[in-house]
């Protein structure tokens, strides 16, 4: 049985409390992207998740928590690193990568755990209702888009028991991911917390092509949802650097089916254009979103100019990227 998209009141919020401490799953609000949520160390309820999304068994899930304390109590250690981190940047858009504590059943997954303490509302009442650390990757399908509304995910996962709905994320892209076991700490996944903001903090940052610790000698990847295509759109995605070279492709497509996903006002026209904004995070407050928009449009090819360099559209040169992957 279905509740479907609920409001997230207090009757909402005791609803989902429920199926969580039931080992069932229920999806909640962040300020990054929905969450499809499950008492993180039930075996059965996890699987649920992993079910539902028809996500791989070797991608481990963030568990989100209430508090920095929380966060400390699941690590086996809690480097410098990581006090510093979640002192300046939790509740919010940063995952820590740390080792996990050893009574913590580990379920023949890493010997680390990912910890963030969310910065919503609904999602820190939800945790504080519930009185459980709650895995949450996002409420979507594996591999195609993630949730920023609540419509969204029903579209995606539509046999989930429970939406709590908080309108929509106002960040829009997922957590930066950063693994603070090895040193200097090592971005694993680019998200919403910049890598400037983080630098600020702890000095140097290991990128994920760099050598050194943490680095894995095979991929140069050590998160293990970063080594595929993800975030996809039905259409086929194809990223284009130079604004006279996507112009000239829309000219030879069939405008009916083509949607133009940019940030720069001179949009080739008939097409379905997603005009975004310049600015960094404002695009990515809104890219997933304009892409459902364009999968609801029909659109069968969507030609996106490739943002600008620099660390400040890293996130989003990173989700488009992978949006292309094949
Ligand atoms: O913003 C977010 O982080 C959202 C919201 C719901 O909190 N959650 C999210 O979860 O994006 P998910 O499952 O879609 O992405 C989790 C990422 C994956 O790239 C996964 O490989 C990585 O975190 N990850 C999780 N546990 C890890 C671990 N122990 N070591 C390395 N990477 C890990
Ligand atoms: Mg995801």
């Amino acid at each position: 049985m279905t509740d479907g998209v609920v409001a997230a009141d207090a009757a909402g919020l005791r609803r989902a409390a429920e199926l969580l401490r039931q080992e069932s799953v229920c999806v909640f609000p962040t300020e990054t992207v929905y969450g499809l949520g499950a008492h993180a160390f039930s075996a059965k309820a996890v699987a649920e998740v992993y079910r539902l999304k028809r996500r791989p068994s070797w991608n481990p899930l963030i568990v989100h928590v209430a508090s920095a304390a929380d966060a400390e109590a699941l690590a086996h250690e809690w480097p410098e690193a990581a006090r510093r981190l979640a002192a300046r940047f939790w509740p919010g858009p940063l995952s820590l990568v740390v080792e996990r504590a050893h009574h913590l059943p580990a379920n023949g997954g890493p010997s680390t755990v990912a910890v963030r303490v969310p910065a919503h509302p609904v999602a820190l009442a939800l945790l504080e209702e519930c009185g459980l650390p709650l895995a949450a990757p996002s409420a979507n399908r594996s591999e195609s888009i993630s949730p920023t509304t609540a419509e969204h995910v029903i579209r995606s996962l539509p046999d989930v028991p429970l939406v709590l709905d908080g309108g929509p994320c106002r960040l829009g892209i997922e957590s930066t991911v950063v693994d603070v076991t090895v040193s200097p700490p090592r971005l694993l996944r680019p998200g919403a917390l910049s890598l400037r903001a983080i630098r600020d903090v702890v000095g140097a940052l290991a990128l994920p092509g760099d050598p050194g610790p943490g680095a894995d000698p095979t991929s140069g990847v050590r998160s293990p949802g970063l080594a595929h295509r993800h975030y996809a759109p039905r259409a086929r995605l194809h990223l284009v650097d130079d604004p006279a070279v996507l112009a000239e492709r829309a000219e030879d497509a069939d405008p009916g089916t083509l949607g133009v996903l940019t940030h720069l006002p001179a949009a080739p026209p008939g097409a379905h254009v997603e005009l975004l904004s310049a600015d960094p995070l404002e695009y990515a407050a809104d890219l997933y979103a304009a892409l459902h928009r364009l999968d609801d449009a029909g659109v069968t090819t969507i030609l996106a100019q490739a943002p600008p360099e620099g660390d400040d559209w890293l996130a989003v040169r990173d989700r488009l990227t992978r949006a292309s992957a094949r």
